[in-house]
């Protein structure tokens, strides 16, 4: 191989490399801000999100299996309590961080939407109230 043969096959590799992290980068769209006119309730709005026909977080998440304990209930407790839910802090929230559709670190047949994740964001950062 002549080495300006060699230089641009290197050249072709790194930017295909680079194409790929880029598009991954891309890919993650960041969260938006719930309005901050929309209420929040954690037991009528933020609760029921984890026990829904189709999309259950308790089918694993109910106290036996794998914590936290997301039970209607139970989940204010476990959320805090376990150190999962970081008053008025979301982004260092565990809770936040792995939900299903941010990375949950199993994967799973369902994801929380956008909206959903949003609301579950606005509720810890006001503070994680049990309202
Ligand atoms: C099929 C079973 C299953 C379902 C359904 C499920 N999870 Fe999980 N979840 C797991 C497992 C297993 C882990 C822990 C993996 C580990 O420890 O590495 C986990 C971890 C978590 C964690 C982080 C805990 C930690 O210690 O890192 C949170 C928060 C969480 N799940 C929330 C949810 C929510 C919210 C839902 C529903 C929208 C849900 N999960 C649905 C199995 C499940």
């Amino acid at each position: 191989m002549s080495k300006l043969f060699k230089f641009a096959l290197t050249v072709c590799i790194c930017l295909g490399n680079y194409a790929c992290y880029y598009d991954q980068e891309a890919e993650q769209e960041p969260v938006p801000d719930v309005d901050p006119d929309t209420p929040i309730s954690f037991r009528s709005d933020i609760e029921p999100l984890f026990s829904r026909n189709g999309k259950d977080c308790t089918a694993c998440h109910n106290g036996l299996i794998q914590n936290p304990d997301l039970r209607v209930g139970n989940a204010f407790e476990a959320l805090l309590q376990g150190g999962y839910v970081i008053p008025n802090d979301a982004e260092s929230s565990l809770l936040y961080q792995s939900l299903p559709g941010n990375e949950h670190p199993v994967t799973l047949g369902f994801a929380l939407s956008t909206e959903e994740i949003s609301l579950i964001k606005g509720w810890i950062d006001r503070g994680a109230e049990n309202n």
